[in-house]
């Protein structure tokens, strides 16, 4: 069963805000946006789609969760990035930051690179449930620590089509 939690029209209006922070915050630099795969997907086009022309799209993808619910703690580079990223700026998009393992690892990895900047941008954040304390620089809407799908988030590959969030819950 699906709970609505955030609208499509609440998170366009939450695009509108975090693209004029960043366009602010990154006037006449050049930004590499990172995409961190799966769930980040649409966030990122709609994000990218508000930021000025000339930024720079890659893709990772790294894996800790498995296909079900709950994280396995384990960290894996799938996908590493096509860009050099020294002496860029660069802005990691996530999706969710939940624990915090996935960009945590992932902002020590890109760190090593000596990139000029590395800051992240995050749809949602669970609060809640981190367990690994790392700055997320964006971030769009704090939510509860319940399991959402939507707008990139799934479960089990499905409902990331979404153009809304919702809570998921156990079929009754
Ligand atoms: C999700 C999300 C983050 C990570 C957050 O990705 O996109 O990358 O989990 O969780 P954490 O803060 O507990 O590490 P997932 O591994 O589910 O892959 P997906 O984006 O392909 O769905």
């Amino acid at each position: 069963m699906l709970r609505p939690l955030i609208t499509r029209e609440q998170i366009e209006l939450k695009l509108d805000e975090m693209a004029d922070a960043i366009r602010d915050d990154y006037a006449g630099q050049r930004l590499i946006l990172v995409g961190v795969l799966k769930g980040s997907t649409f966030f990122l086009a709609d994000l990218a789609r508000r930021l000025p022309d000339d930024v720079e799209i890659d893709f990772c993808q790294v894996s800790s969760y498995g296909g079900g619910k709950s994280s396995t703690g384990v960290v894996q580079i799938r996908k590493d990035l096509d860009i050099n990223i020294e002496d860029r700026h660069v802005l990691i998009i996530e999706d969710i930051v939940d624990t915090g393992l996935t960009l945590m690892h992932l902002k020590e990895l890109f760190a090593t690179r000596r990139p000029a900047s590395l800051k992240v941008a995050s749809l949602l954040s669970k609060p809640e449930a981190r367990t690994h304390d790392t700055l997320v620089d964006y971030i769009g809407f704090e939510i509860p620590n319940e399991f959402v799908v939507g707008y990139g988030l799934d479960y089990a590959e499905r409902y990331r089509n979404l153009p809304y969030i919702a809570v998921l819950h156990p079929e009754a």
